[in-house]
């Protein structure tokens, strides 16, 4: 019987494949350089949703009409955060360059759980880089990984299998005392997530009052971690705040380091927006302790506005890191010559085995601007959080929140006399016209059981200009909201 012939996935046709990727390529830059025009934001059309939703597709379909779909049905609607009026939640908007990094590193297609390649040698440059900016020591170890969430998952993961005082590792949590770890009210939701994941349960993570700039009070941290100590639990880990996600508040990190030095514990900073303002010189003094942390979280795709993901995790103890993840398996063995020279350096160093090539985006971006050159857009963006607190606090309309620490601005709009509840529901509905009319994209949080407009500004394509414009929408439509009723 004859063989059936051996297929492979490659093109067929190499020159039409070349010019359908340069077309594509050309699609996206003309939606990079569009992103100032237009709305922000658009709901998915019924028409691109069925263009996604196809069946399963069993046969082989032509490339040319995909990427057609691709770019009429797919394309056109993203989250809007590459607009320079997105301001919702915490997004980078992206960076050219780095789109170009991507189409590499997909070309190449290397896995960097380690290997003797250039990849790894890319990884290991751009956390030196970081390291460096960061203040720590050289012998520090890093990783990059999806994002915020799960640096702070191996930050935590170290402080565990450091702090635990048995072998966690080996043994599990069960029948040792139970671990805790602190921070303030403040703190990001990953705390309780990965509490849970990592086994100490969502309530080993101990909330504990800020002051009213939203800092962590340290003598009250210390009375929990002295308070749970006497009752037989063993805290191992504070989390210090370098910028809160709610109003970017910066914890008094040099206190904590002190505390966590005092109570023998880990020092972990979620950094994921806030660190990366040490790029900028006149913002770098609020950051004054991080250097001395243990570990920190923090995410390039945020303030380092490259796309996602682009998260990273800085750890101190090189040792203490791949002692928390490092495996063995016979298949891994590594001979010390060839592919597999040395064990799996970055797999070692965290959750995954296989991972792909997010550094080369990072290693062509900051090459591409120079670090300084980010801190100034960072700083501008600071600038731009404080002109926006200036203008609401000149208009009686307006209504400040919570103190403007970085570049996040917490506000409402307000009326005499109107009660709570009503408030709210203007306010709510002012965030959806703003979102759904195009103008632009805050997001919204609760400061004190109020309902805010919140405004987090981690974007290099804001000017002036598009704050002012937020302000006039949001007057605009507070007055003709209250005129035509709603409330
Ligand atoms: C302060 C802070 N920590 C952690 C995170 C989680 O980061 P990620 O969404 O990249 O997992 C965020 C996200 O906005 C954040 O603002």
């Amino acid at each position: 019987m004859a063989e059936a012939p051996e297929i492979s996935l490659d093109p067929v046709d190499w020159s039409h494949f070349s010019r359908l990727a340069h077309e594509t390529l050309d699609a996206a830059i003309a939606h990079m350089r569009a992103a100032r025009e237009g709305a922000p934001w658009r709901p998915l059309p019924e028409t691109a949703r069925r263009d996604i939703d196809s069946p399963v597709p069993r046969e082989p379909g032509d490339l040319s009409e995909i990427l057609e779909r691709a770019r009429r049905s797919i394309l056109p609607y993203p989250t809007g955060n590459a607009h320079p009026r997105f301001w919702g939640w915490v997004m980078g908007n992206g960076t050219a360059e780095s789109v170009l990094a991507d189409l590499l590193a997909s070309a190449m297609n290397p896995h960097v759980g380690g290997y003797d390649q250039s990849a790894s040698a890319v990884e290991r440059r751009v956390i030196a880089w970081l390291v460096e900016l960061m203040g720590y020591p050289r012998s520090a170890s890093g990783l990059l990984v999806s994002g915020g969430t799960m640096a702070s998952f191996v930050g935590l993961a170290v402080a565990r299998r450091v702090k635990a005082g048995f072998d966690v590792r080996a043994m599990g949590l069960a029948g040792g005392p139970r671990l805790r770890f602190y921070g303030s009210v403040e703190t990001h939701s990953w705390a309780e997530k990965c509490g849970d994941v990592l086994g100490l349960g969502r309530d080993a993570f101990r909330r504990v009052a800020a002051d009213g700039e939203g800092r962590v009070r340290p003598e009250a941290l210390r009375l929990a971690v002295r308070e749970d100590r006497a009752r037989g639990d063993r805290p191992i880990c504070v989390v210090g705040n370098a910028g809160t996600v709610d109003t970017g508040a910066i914890d008094d990190l040099a206190a904590l380091a002190d505390l966590c030095r005092d109570e023998g514990l880990w020092f972990h900073v979620d950094g994921a927006f806030g660190a990366l303002a040490i790029l900028a010189p006149s913002l770098r003094g609020l950051l004054r302790g991080l250097e001395r942390s243990d570990s920190v979280a923090f995410d390039l795709h945020k303030w380092g506005y490259l796309p996602y993901e682009a998260g990273c995790v800085l750890v101190r103890d090189r040792e203490a890191h791949r002692d928390t993840f490092r495996t063995s398996a016979s298949y891994l063995d590594a001979p010390g010559r060839g592919v597999l020279s040395e064990p799996l350096e970055f797999a070692e160093l965290g959750l995954q085995l296989s991972r792909g090539f997010r550094a080369l985006k990072v290693w062509v971006s900051l090459q591409t601007h120079g670090v300084d050159r980010i801190g100034r857009v960072i700083a501008q963006n600071v600038a731009q959080a404080r002109r926006l607190a200036e203008l609401i606090a000149a208009e009686p309309r307006l209504e400040l929140l919570a103190p403007v620490n970085l570049n996040v601005v917490c506000f409402r709009y307000v009326e005499p006399g109107l009660p709570e509840p009503a408030l709210e529901a203007l306010n709510l509905e002012i965030l959806l016209r703003l979102q759904e009319d195009g103008v632009a994209i805050p997001s919204s949080t609760r400061r004190d059981g109020r309902f805010a407009l919140r405004v987090a500004i981690t974007n290099h394509r804001t000017r002036r200009a598009d704050i002012e414009a937020l302000v006039a929408a949001v007057l605009r439509l507070g007055k003709s909201l209250r005129a035509g009723g709603a409330s």
